[in-house]
């Protein structure tokens, strides 16, 4: 039997092996979650922040706290261009499926161990458990892009990614077939210098969840909200609460999802020396009205009892 998983530690699989689903996203579709994320479930380049690219993992469960392993489905193999290699950046993967196409879409941050190409791979998959093959690899709109996330609605999908050197939130419409760009972008958060980008619809107001730009070192997150997903965005305040919230509890937001009726935000919680033992969290996200908070709780998706009881 295999212990129960601890918020801010790393965390097993069903057979008792760390999960490497790193920078993740969770995936609902036909009944079942898929996490997918980064494998690096190897040591970090001597006297690095990085690892050689392992793969993009996929882990599956009912319940988001048992997980079992699929395997790396998108690895250096699944590139038929070869432009993905060991030493390529690979992270932050996201997946939607096209209704239209019957395909599951998955979009990553791609980059050069120095993060100088700043760009985006976009591979697809018939199955969610993939594999996932390697169809390109762009500068959106040919602006840079590194921290990255997809958003979707009534089936049109949007690319939020970092761009002007991590100035600026980029929020880019993606074409019918979630493959490319329609060449349309809105402009977030303006010099605000904001990465790790959640967004999700809940009533009236589109929220974001973002964190600032210190690399693997954690900082304060910020909550945003507004009418208009790509208007009138405005940084209101820091969600986490007590003496970690300068640190959002040592993590860094990485997706959001709502599970029988609650929002919740997964968290990396980044080893940058070790980054293969980096730990998880999944916290609820509490909706005061127009406001958000972000409680510590110990057990992934354990609710706030003192605040809700
Ligand atoms: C912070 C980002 O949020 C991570 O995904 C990663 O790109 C690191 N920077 C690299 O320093």
């Amino acid at each position: 039997m295999v212990g129960a998983n601890v918020n801010g530690q790393p965390w097993r699989d069903d057979q008792g092996n760390l999960i490497q689903a790193h920078g993740g996203s969770i995936l609902h579709y036909a009944g079942d979650y898929y996490w997918y994320g980064e494998d690096k479930g190897v040591a970090n380049v001597e006297g690095t922040s990085r690892v050689p690219f392992v793969g993009i993992s996929c882990y599956r469960s009912t319940d988001l706290l048992t997980w079992q392993r699929i395997g790396d489905v998108l690895t250096a193999a699944n590139d038929p261009s070869q432009q993905v290699q060991a030493e390529s950046i690979v992270e932050r993967p996201k997946v939607l499926f096209n209704a239209l196409t019957k395909q599951f879409v998955m979009w990553c941050h791609f980059d050069t161990p120095d993060y100088g190409f700043a760009g985006c791979l976009v591979a697809t998959a018939t199955q969610p458990t993939g594999p996932f093959t390697v169809q390109q690899i762009l500068r959106p709109n040919n602006f840079d892009s590194r921290d990255m996330t997809l958003f979707e609605e009534n089936g049109q999908a949007y690319l939020v990614h970092s761009a002007n050197m991590n100035k600026t939130l980029y929020v880019a419409n993606l074409t019918p077939d979630y493959l490319g760009l329609t060449g349309e972008v809105r402009k977030l958060f303006i010099d605000q210098e904001r990465e790790a980008p959640v967004i999700f619809h809940e009533g009236e107001w589109y929220f974001t969840i973002t964190s600032g730009t210190t690399g693997w070192r954690p900082n304060p997150a910020l909550f945003s909200r507004s009418h208009f997903l790509v208007a009138n965005q405005k940084l209101i305040d820091n969600p986490c609460q007590g003496p970690k919230k300068a640190t959002t509890y040592d993590g860094q937001p990485t997706f959001g999802f709502k599970y029988q009726g609650q929002w919740y935000l997964l968290l990396d919680h980044w080893q940058r020396e070790d980054l293969q033992h980096s730990g998880y969290s999944i916290l609820p996200i509490e909706i005061h009205g127009r406001d958000l908070v972000v409680p510590w709780v110990d057990q992934p998706l354990q609710r706030n009892t003192a605040a809700n009881g």
